[in-house]
């Protein structure tokens, strides 16, 4: 079936087994244009800019997912399930929910309990801790370690919502109850889509505001963090 309603590419081969997902379209054109060489742009479907190129001779593709769980479950199904990808790695940022973490800090992330009912709907999987693919999370903390780059390795709150005014929300109880060391909102579609099809998929996040200090990055700064966890995703394929 491809096409795909969302992909607009027509053969095989085209998008690499190796995909890295920002979250944010013109972001997947930052990191083609200032870290991959011979890049061809295979989709630009609703703007969801993908592109593919070769990083150290090594064939990669990197588009962006949107944002949220209805989104990248869209995407990183197509990706799966028609067009022969293997591994997705998603590179986004996070709210930190603990003071252990300081804004830029990079997260590997463990797994990601969701509030979520995307597990349920689609494939009928109650859990509510989806745990990334081991094999590739492993590879990321080696990486990370061989490069020097100083990671946390954690449980994350894949949220459904931004922006809460509800007196039952409290990210202090997902913080005690569940270990939750910050929120982003896309992993645990991603890692229950990678389930179903058997492949693998693994994230990893940089912080970009507290939830607990209430400070935040600018979009530039954010920029700069950013490249370390690209440098880290990159060395996957090598
Ligand atoms: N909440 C949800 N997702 C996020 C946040 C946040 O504070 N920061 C970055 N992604």
């Amino acid at each position: 079936m491809i096409p795909t309603p969302h992909i607009g590419v027509k053969e095989q081969g085209v998008i690499a087994k190796v995909v890295l997902m920002p979250g944010d379209p013109l972001r997947a054109k930052f990191i083609a244009e200032t870290f991959l060489e011979d890049v061809v742009q295979f989709n630009t479907v609703r703007n969801m800019f993908g592109y593919t190129g070769t990083y150290k001779g090594e064939k990669i593709s990197v588009m962006g997912s949107g944002m949220g769980m209805p989104s990248i479950g869209i995407y990183s199904y197509e990706l799966y399930a028609y067009y022969g990808v293997e591994k997705i790695i998603r590179v986004g940022s996070c709210g930190a929910y603990s003071d252990k973490l300081n804004l830029y800090d990079v997260i590997v992330v463990k797994d990601a309990y969701s509030e979520s009912t995307f597990g349920k709907v689609a494939y009928g999987d109650d859990r509510e801790i989806m745990p990334s693919s081991k094999e590739l999370t492993e590879e990321l903390l080696e990486i990370s370690k061989k490069l020097g780059i100083k990671v946390f390795y954690e449980t994350i709150h894949s949220s459904d919502v931004f922006y809460h005014h509800s007196d039952d929300f409290k990210f202090t109880d997902l913080v005690e109850k569940y270990n939750c060391m910050a929120v982003e909102m896309e992993s645990f579609a991603l890692f229950h889509n990678a389930n179903y099809f058997k492949k693998q998929a693994a994230c990893l996040l940089t912080v970009s505001d507290s939830l607990v200090t209430h400070e935040a990055t600018t979009a530039e700064e954010r920029q700069l963090a950013f490249d370390q966890m690209i440098k880290i995703a990159l060395e996957v394929i090598k």
